[in-house]
């Protein structure tokens, strides 16, 4: 049986949802690698950041004080995030796939991503996700917080000129504002109070510096092959 198969029966066996977390700071290549795995796996993506960006922009829309905790946590609390097929994100029924993706929200997103009453909406909407379909779900606590009995968690990092470089390769950016930018998301990600960016003790560390997606890809999956065997679950 292929690992496809050996989940399937896991989850059927166990009634369970599987959930493969990865996190890692800006730009270390989660997304691609994420979705990548989900294919492979037959399992749902989720960009868990695209929900912070998706809060952060009707923030930005609505003009709400971005130190305004009750006022975040209230339009946290109502907005209606959803992922339809593409990598479309939809925020109370609009297509917004684009428009989360501009420098101003994303930097807005790591302010609004602080706030305490925001995590707590959207960690009950990720864990819902997480109870209803088996995920690859990529963020900055998903191993540490929303899931930390996720089967798989793994930890992807790589340089950060790497980061940047990628990045300005994607978008047409120039490289040192990228670096710039990143450098600062990265800090206020791993320094806010609230469910920081850290490695979970558990999570496998992947470097990818030196590493091709398909590479990266490989050796994740080999995890996802190590924690399962003969279709059980090895803890
Ligand atoms: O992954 P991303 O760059 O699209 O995330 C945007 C911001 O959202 C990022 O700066 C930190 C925040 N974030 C978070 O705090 N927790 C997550 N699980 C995902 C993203």
């Amino acid at each position: 049986m292929n690992v496809r198969g050996i989940l399937r029966s896991i989850a059927a066996e166990t009634q369970k949802r599987l959930i493969v977390a990865i996190d890692g700071p800006a730009a270390a290549g989660k997304s691609t690698i994420a979705r990548a795995i989900a294919q492979r796996l037959g399992f749902t993506y989720i960009d868990t950041g695209a929900m912070y960006r998706a809060v952060a922009l009707w923030a930005l829309r609505v003009g709400v004080d971005l130190d305004d905790l009750h006022r975040l946590e209230q339009l946290a609390k109502e907005a209606r995030i959803e992922f339809a097929a593409g990598d479309i994100v939809l925020l109370n029924g609009e297509d917004v796939t684009s428009a989360i993706r501009e420098t101003a929200v994303s930097v807005a997103a790591s302010k609004v991503s602080m706030a305490p009453g925001v995590r707590r909406a959207m960690r009950e909407e990720q864990r819902r996700i997480g109870s209803a379909h088996s995920v690859v779900m990529e963020g900055r606590d998903i191993g540490t917080v929303v899931f930390p009995d996720a089967i798989v968690k793994v930890y992807l990092d790589a340089a950060p000129e790497v980061r940047a470089g990628r990045r300005a390769a994607e978008t047409g950016e120039m490289i040192e504002q990228i670096a710039e930018q990143i450098a600062e998301r990265d800090h206020r990600d791993r320094t806010r109070t609230e469910a920081p960016l850290t490695q979970a003790p558990d999570a496998e560390y992947l470097d990818t510096t030196r590493l091709s997606p398909s590479e990266v890809e490989e050796a994740i999956l080999k995890l996802v092959r190590e924690r399962t065997s003969n279709g059980k679950e090895r803890h």
